[in-house]
């Protein structure tokens, strides 16, 4: 809530995500993931997709999450001891991931609040995002609204093909787990 106060863009809500939430976005992130790639989380925040994906049996070692916030980086720290945590924007993800010799990527997960997000930033972070999946690789992320949090000019321009799970109603505000699957 503190920080959501005094940064609501760019956190995008004041409840963590659900565990049902967490659940479906972490199973959406394992359908199809390449076996020994690594699966990097966008904007972890508090860690409760963190949690979800780690209790879903993505090993400690596959998971990297980046968040920017360099105190919700340092809880994540103290929460997660063992993982590779990155602190850093998801808009220069192909750069801190080439710092931190993070490869090979086989799925990005994302609780970034993209709808609050401006369309320039929103376009760098998932144009870093296709540049850094394999083809077949997903984009997992979640959003509030009826629509595709990616817009489908973008979609088309970076070969991504959208498919849109079921509405989670038990998360607060429900939610909608999208899937972005790099095509070539
Ligand atoms: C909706 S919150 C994430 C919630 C998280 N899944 C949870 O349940 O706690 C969005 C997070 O994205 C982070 N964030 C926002 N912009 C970012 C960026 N450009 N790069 C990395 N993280 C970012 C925020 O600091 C915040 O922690």
């Amino acid at each position: 809530m503190k920080r959501w106060l005094r940064r609501p863009l760019g956190i995008g809500s004041v409840t963590p995500s659900s565990q049902a939430l967490g659940r479906a976005m972490a199973r959406t992130a394992l359908a199809g993931l390449p076996a020994d790639s690594i699966v990097v989380e966008l904007g972890a925040g508090t860690g409760s997709i963190t949690r979800a994906l780690l209790a879903a049996g993505v090993p400690e070692r596959s998971l990297v999450p980046v968040e920017l916030d360099g105190e919700l980086h340092a809880y994540l720290q103290r929460t997660f001891p063992s993982l590779r945590l990155l602190q850093g924007d998801a808009a220069r993800l192909p750069d801190l991931l080439v710092a931190h010799n993070v490869a090979p990527v086989g799925a990005v997960v994302s609780g970034l609040p993209l709808l609050a997000m401006p369309g320039p930033v929103v376009e760098a972070i998932v144009t870093g995002v296709a540049s850094v999946l394999p083809p077949g690789g997903a984009l997992v992320q979640f959003t509030y609204g009826p629509k595709s949090p990616v817009p489908p000019e973008l979609l088309r321009r970076l070969h991504l093909e959208p498919s849109r799970g079921r509405r989670i109603w038990t998360n607060l505000p429900p939610a909608v787990v999208w899937r972005f699957v790099r095509q070539r």
